[in-house]
């Protein structure tokens, strides 16, 4: 949550500079945002409410800038509470991301102590805090350096930060939570949430730790270890990739870019190398216990592969990851835990790794972005390999979960297994492809026509579709904001009947699989009460009012009926006039409680 990004080098164009970064990074959080300058010891700052767009900035020139794209907590969505957050001078900007537990106390010590706070943002507490402290260390090279540690420690709960302090013309940053890479580019150095926001700039970058801390100024890049205060060497990393890999490039938006580009990914994971899958399977064999974590749609992934595994003789247990710690008394040095995580960064994922290692389990990570911290701090990692998901909404990266996952649990049967898989993976992206040609298109553009008005729609799934349907209706809600509902079809009669009346729209996914029959029987009750049905299904059947063609290709058909709720939540927010990439109240990588 949040976008921190920055730059301190030769250049005079930094608020330039720094504005780019924020416009990749606005996916994090895109309430509002705001650019702080160093200019004549004090900092010129421009802050706005709302998403970026095309915006320029009037700021000055300058060598040294600091920027932020949020996504509020503390505070409502105000100019006011846009970072950066000053101190009393105008002295020192502060950008934030993460929650300060401890708000509430340090507000009343500062407001006792006569420091003038305008917002409502735990984040302004942190630049008055590191003021105070500055009065209190005598001038020497590290005294931002340890005043900002020492403000460090008086906050609670996982925050990242970065101060700019115009005067002494340097930014300091301190990290135990949410992500942050500096970046060493020729003639300057560069701050972000995300790396491959730094591809525009440079390939050489470090990974800030839990723990550390980082001093930024033209002439170099010093870490420290909080614990210690010692200095550290900078580990140098080489990161893959393009900065075209991450704009939208001739696409009406990263959405559609994103879903299209499934097919061909789908047909590199199916030859993906069989070690990594192999290792992967050897050790589910070799664990007494084995959890798969993960939510929102990694979760729902992780929700339709217990019953891929429970098909290769093996029980798995799914949950997801906000819910975890109620099972960590079973953890034991014999226990495998998965976590899925495309960003790598989300925050409940994150604290099941750290519970599973503290328990002596081992954990393998599925996630799609390298260097994240899932992927550094995992025993065994993955790869998704999709390239960067910048829409919100996880499409790409979803489909590639289930497609390692399903090569996985075949792995665990046989190689011939995974052949099996593999071709069938194969036959799901030929399949998908045609989802995605004009024809399919103009079907779903006309359901979606019929269905447009509506503000609630229930899907229903059975079996390993019980976690398609969930994700069928998240995809439709976080989009197109209709009220949409998923859930196991045999509790359709259990109190969700209640709600369907005449012309209620119902998704019911029909494969042709064990439990198409009971499916379609459920299909027929809420059509008795009027319902409209939707049918993801390989051919019409009559109870549907209307029908996605989605062809029986063996094991992966879970695969390819992710589509058809991909392609309706597209056409319904685009005749909502909802944009895809960025819907209201979510962000990309939930690095907050
Ligand atoms: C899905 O469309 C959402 N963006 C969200 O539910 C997402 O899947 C969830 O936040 C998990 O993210 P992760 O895979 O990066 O951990």
């Amino acid at each position: 949550m949040c976008g921190i990004f920055g730059y301190v080098g030769e250049r005079q164009d930094a608020a330039e500079i720094v504005l780019s970064g924020l416009k990749q990074l606005e996916y994090r959080g895109y309430d509002s945002w705001g650019i702080a300058v160093r200019e004549q010891g004090h900092v010129a700052v421009d802050k706005r409410i709302g998403k970026i767009g095309d915006a320029t900035t009037n700021l000055p020139k300058s060598h040294m800038a600091l920027g932020h794209t949020r996504w509020a907590t503390h505070g409502s969505v105000t100019g006011e509470n846009a970072h950066p957050q000053l101190d009393c001078h105008g002295r020192l900007a502060v950008v934030h991301n993460g929650i300060v537990s401890n708000e509430a106390q340090l507000r009343r010590a500062l407001g006792r102590a006569g420091h003038r706070l305008r917002s409502q943002t735990d984040t302004e507490l942190i630049a008055h805090l590191i003021e105070d402290l500055l009065e209190q260390i005598p001038e020497g090279p590290d005294r931002l350096v340890q005043a900002t540690i020492a403000a460090f420690r008086r906050l609670r709960g996982l925050n990242t930060i970065t101060v700019l302090d115009a005067r002494r013309g340097e930014m300091v940053a301190a990290k135990s939570g949410s992500p942050l890479s500096i970046g060493f580019s020729t003639g300057g150095f560069l701050l972000a949430s995300d790396h491959s926001a730094l591809l525009e700039h440079t390939r050489r970058v470090s990974f800030l730790r839990d723990g550390q801390a980082v001093r930024v100024k033209s002439d170099g890049v010093r870490i420290y270890d909080m614990q210690s205060g010692h200095e550290q060497t900078p580990e140098i990393t080489h990161i893959e990739g393009t900065a075209a890999q991450v704009t939208r490039g001739e696409h009406p938006d990263f959405m559609t870019k994103e879903i299209l580009e499934q097919p061909e990914l789908l047909r590199i994971l199916a030859d993906r190398a069989p070690a990594q899958i192999r290792d992967l399977a050897t050790r589910i064999d070799q664990a007494t216990d084995v959890y798969l974590v993960g939510c929102g749609s990694s979760g729902h992934a992780a929700h339709v592969a217990q019953y891929m595994f429970a098909r290769a003789g093996r029980r798995v247990h799914y949950v997801t990851g906000s819910e975890f710690s109620y099972l960590y008394p079973f953890l034991g040095s014999r226990s495998l835990v998965i976590a899925l995580s495309q960003s790598g960064e989300t925050l409940d994922v994150l604290a099941a790794v750290r519970a599973a290692h503290e328990r002596g389990a081992s954990v393998a990570a599925i996630t799609n972005v390298e260097g994240s911290t899932l992927w550094r701090t995992a025993d065994f990692t993955l790869p998704l390999g999709v390239g960067p998901e910048r829409c919100v909404l996880a499409t790409k990266s979803i489909t590639a979960q289930l497609a390692l996952l399903l090569l996985t649990s075949h792995a665990l049967m046989s190689g011939s297994e995974l052949d099996i898989a593999r071709g069938s993976l194969r036959r799901a992206a030929d399949d998908i492809e045609r989802l995605l040609g004009e024809t399919s298109r103009r079907e779903i553009q006309a359901i979606a026509q019929a269905m447009q008005a509506r503000e609630h729609l229930y899907v229903l799934g059975r079996g390993a579709n019980h976690g398609l349907a969930l994700e069928t209706a998240l995809k439709i809600k976080e989009v197109s904001y209709i009220h949409a509902e998923g859930f196991a079809g045999g509790e359709l009669k259990h109190g969700v009947m209640a709600l369907i009346e005449p012309r209620t729209p119902c998704i019911v996914l029909a494969p042709q699989d064990e439990t198409q029959a009971d499916s379609l029987v459920n299909a027929m009750q809420v059509k008795a009460r009027g319902g409209t049905l939707i049918g993801i299904a390989p051919e019409p059947q009559a109870a549907f009012d209307h029908c996605i063609r989605v062809t029986d290709v063996g094991p992966a058909t879970l695969i390819s009926t992710t589509i058809p709720a991909q392609l309706l939540g597209y056409e319904l927010a685009r005749l909502r006039g909802r944009d895809p990439d960025m819907p209201r109240n979510l962000a990309k990588g939930v690095t907050v409680r």
